[in-house]
């Protein structure tokens, strides 16, 4: 059997340990040594990042905002989904993620953080969303936690809260996509998305390509005035 190797660990705000592993060629983040996610199955994060992007096309210098790097695969989608003008927010909780993606993970999805359309802060989203201010985003893309029952950080629970939503709303422009992945479909926060006043579609996602039947759940939350 082939062995895994343990690259590197941090312990999160809420005193979780986060870790970093190579098995078999293939990366995995996890917590407290739960599967967050692994290289092997990274085909709904790649399309996230895609539809995230989706309505995109033709406008100049669009502004997008992804919250969470992990593996980098959301922001891969995102760089090769947008235009040479395009700029490209990451907010990404954890230091040492932005170090192994840095460190460990150029193999997997290249350089991305030196491309010049990248601007990595490395804070919660929630913060860099107040910074940012209103109507400041033609898409944000997030893939912060497990969904609306955290996993990584129990505060991360108050952006799929009817606040949070609030704050999402208003970071948007008016024709702009908020991009979801959550493990589960969560009926109560599809309610919230559409009592915010979100046109929602809710699609399942295969975890790799060849997946026999989907396993996680995409929300993509349209502004009304799109
Ligand atoms: C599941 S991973 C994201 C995977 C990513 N979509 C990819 O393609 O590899 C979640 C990431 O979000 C980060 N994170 C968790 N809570 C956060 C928050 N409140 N703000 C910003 N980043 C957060 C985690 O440290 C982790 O790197």
């Amino acid at each position: 059997m082939k062995p895994t190797q343990q690259l590197a660990e941090t312990k999160t705000p809420d005193g979780a340990t986060l870790s970093l592993s190579r098995h078999d060629g293939e990366y995995g983040i996890r917590i407290n040594g739960m599967n967050l996610m692994n290289t092997r199955n990274s085909a709904s994060e790649l399309e996230l990042g895609e539809r995230g992007c989706e309505r995109l096309a033709g406008l100049a210098e669009p502004r997008i905002l992804i919250g969470g790097l992990g593996l980098g695969f959301t922001l891969r989608a995102v760089l090769e989904s947008v235009g040479p003008d395009a700029r490209v927010i990451v907010a990404e909780l954890m230091p040492a993620v932005i170090e192994w993606n840095r460190r460990f993970l150029e193999n997997v999805n290249g350089r991305l953080l030196e491309d010049p359309r990248v601007e990595v802060r490395c804070e919660d989203v929630f913060a860099t969303l107040a910074a940012l201010g209103a109507e400041a985003c033609d898409a944000i893309v997030l893939d912060i936690d497990n969904g609306p029952t955290p996993m990584v950080q129990q505060t991360n629970r108050r952006l799929y809260g009817r606040s949070g939503l609030g704050l999402l709303k208003d970071a948007l422009k008016a024709t702009g996509r908020l991009a979801i992945w959550s493990a589960a479909r969560d009926g109560a926060f599809e309610n919230r998305l559409e009592r915010a006043g979100f046109r929602l579609q809710v699609v399942p996602a295969k975890a790799y390509p060849g997946a026999k039947r989907p396993s996680c759940t995409l929300y993509l939350a349209d502004m009304a005035g799109a």
